[in-house]
């Protein structure tokens, strides 16, 4: 029988471990308007789930008088618990206990529930709010962070990793939520740097503060480090509820099925008139995106990001799927180095995840120009090439309308082993414009003439001729590259039975250690 003083121990440890750094330190907290770690996980996981791992840990550092100050739980919250009933494993840096700093048990306990989501095939998400390697323990800081760094590395394409930044994230620390798939950071209290304001100052001597140097905005629109922000961290926790639905448990599952109650046959009329009459004309993807999926819902992952492409989860009766669109609101939907990246990324996460896509096309071409190049756009615009080449999930495409030139191969095209290939009826599929295209077809021939109007009509008529045959999906369609033309308002429904039936789809890569990516 367990004595009752006993019983009473445990409880009182618990709740010391509770208190993290103390009372004073959570009002602290709370002061700069922040979620103590426990309040995050109560927050993400479903009511009541929480099993604690190591919560009576604390750390072995005798330096610095750290002898005489220890806190239970040593600065990091880990277990698991659920999201909709599902399995995932959690931690939480405690920013009230040596400012959230990492020592080398918190790294114990970080791995610990790494190694455990491995073994269980089940999502890592971690919540990041701290101050970086615990000084006063030195190198032992340093390896727990490698040792995290390998887990994530081991964990990539295995299991889905989520990252939060509710509170500062610098150093070599931000190495581990690059790692992961999904970072959130919230605009109220998040900001990641490698090296923050005052080094920047004396090494550059450019003055600037936490957020414009490494805010959820920065990250979100200018590095593309992150890849939703959100207002607050209330609103980033339910974004990772909400983008843990359309991921499965691991590479080896899929993701969850959500019954749909939205007709597959739902036909939408905008559809038909949505492409506008002037080839130059934009016009919004995302309406199109909107009128196409379950419940017209669509979660966009690095919205602020190169918007000329999209990229997110939807589903199609009930089932996941990743979307991939050209915007030509931004930038008439042109392929930059940022857009070639993001897309790239997404690609991957989608393939290595059993997620198929859905590629939507409207797409002048690269961008031209030094920036470009000398960014080097052949390079990164090779990765959403390799990305779309070696996925082996289904993977639908539709032009809605241009596809010019190397972009039309890359955009998922039946030569990158595209599955079902369609084309709207407005599509037009070159190798260029038709402006393009003539004077370098014609440029000599039309210089030789003298008169101004003969030229001109020759011009035109040249350009008809062009217009007519390419202007057009049928050229396409009549090597077997277009599969069919379909009518746009049909869209959700040929998209639905066209992935339905590559269900059972399989495929694969030669088999090889990894591939060379162009990096
Ligand atoms: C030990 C730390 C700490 C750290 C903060 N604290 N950072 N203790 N190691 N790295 C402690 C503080 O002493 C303080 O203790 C408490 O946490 C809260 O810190 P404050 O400074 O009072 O909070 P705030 O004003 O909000 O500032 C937060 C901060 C700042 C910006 C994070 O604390 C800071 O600059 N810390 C140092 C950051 C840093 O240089 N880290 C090393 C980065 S290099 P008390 O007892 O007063 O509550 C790195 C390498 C990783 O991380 C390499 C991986 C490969």
């Amino acid at each position: 029988m367990v004595e009752e003083h006993k019983i009473k121990q445990l409880l009182d440890k618990r709740e010391e471990a509770k208190l993290g750094g103390g009372q004073k330190r959570i009002d602290a907290q709370h002061k700069k308007g922040k979620l103590t770690a426990r309040e995050r996980i109560d927050l993400l996981l479903d009511e009541g789930s929480f099993e604690e791992f190591d919560m009576f840990v604390s750390h072995r550092c005798k330096d610095f008088g750290m002898d005489n100050e220890k806190y239970l739980s040593d600065g990091v919250i880990t277990g698991y618990g659920t999201i909709d009933g599902r399995l995932v494993y959690v931690y939480a840096q405690d920013f009230t206990v040596f400012g959230g700093s990492l020592s080398e048990m918190f790294a114990k306990k970080i791995c610990k529930v790494m190694d455990h989501a491995m073994k269980m095939g089940a999502p890592v998400i971690g919540i990041n709010d701290s101050g970086g390697a615990r000084i006063q323990e030195g190198v032992q800081s340093l390896a727990g962070y490698a040792e995290i760094f390998q887990r994530n590395i081991m964990a990539s394409g295995v299991i889905p990793q989520l990252s939060a930044i509710f509170g500062p994230c610098a150093g070599g620390a931000v190495y581990s939520p690059a790692l992961t798939d999904f970072i959130i950071m919230s605009k109220t209290c998040s900001y990641m740097f490698v090296t923050g304001p005052k080094v920047v100052q004396t090494v550059t001597g450019e003055v600037v503060t936490d957020d414009q140097l490494g805010g959820a905005m920065v990250h979100s629109s200018k590095s593309g480090v992150s890849h939703f922000e959100a207002e607050n961290e209330e609103e980033g926790i339910l974004l990772l509820r909400k983008l843990l639905s359309y991921l499965p448990q691991n590479n080896l599952e899929d993701p969850p099925y959500i019954p749909c109650t939205d007709p597959i046959d739902r036909l939408d009329d905008i559809l038909n008139n949505i492409i506008p009459d002037s080839p130059t004309k934009p016009y919004n993807v995302k309406d199109v995106i909107h009128a196409i999926t379950d419940n017209n819902e669509f979660l966009e992952v690095a919205r602020h990001y190169a918007p000329n492409i999209v990229t997110g989860f939807a589903r199609f009766d009930g089932r996941s799927v990743g979307i991939v669109a050209n915007q030509p609101n931004y930038l008439a939907g042109v392929l930059d180095i940022n857009a070639s990246r993001k897309a790239a990324r997404f690609v991957r996460f989608c393939d290595a995840f059993n997620i198929p896509i859905l590629t939507l096309v409207d797409v002048p071409g690269f961008m031209p120009g030094t920036t470009q190049e000398y960014g080097g756009i052949i390079i990164h615009g090779a990765k959403l090439l390799y990305a779309y080449g070696e996925a082996t999930v289904p993977k639908v495409t539709i032009i809605l309308r241009k596809a010019y030139g190397g972009a039309y191969d890359v955009m998922s095209s039946k030569h990158l082993r595209g599955d079902i290939n369609y084309a709207w009826p407005t599509a037009e599929i070159a190798v260029m414009g038709a402006k393009g295209a003539i004077e370098v077809l014609y440029n000599k021939k039309l210089n030789d003439i003298v008169d101004p109007a003969v030229r001109e009509e020759l011009l035109r008529n040249y350009e008809e001729d062009y217009i007519n045959k390419f202007a057009n999906p049928y050229d396409a369609a009549s090597y077997g590259f277009i599969d069919d033309i379909i009518i746009p308002r049909t869209t959700r429904f040929r998209v639905i039975r066209a992935f339905q039936a590559l269900a059972t789809k399989k495929d694969s890569n030669p088999p090889k250690k990894h591939g060379n990516i162009p990096l």
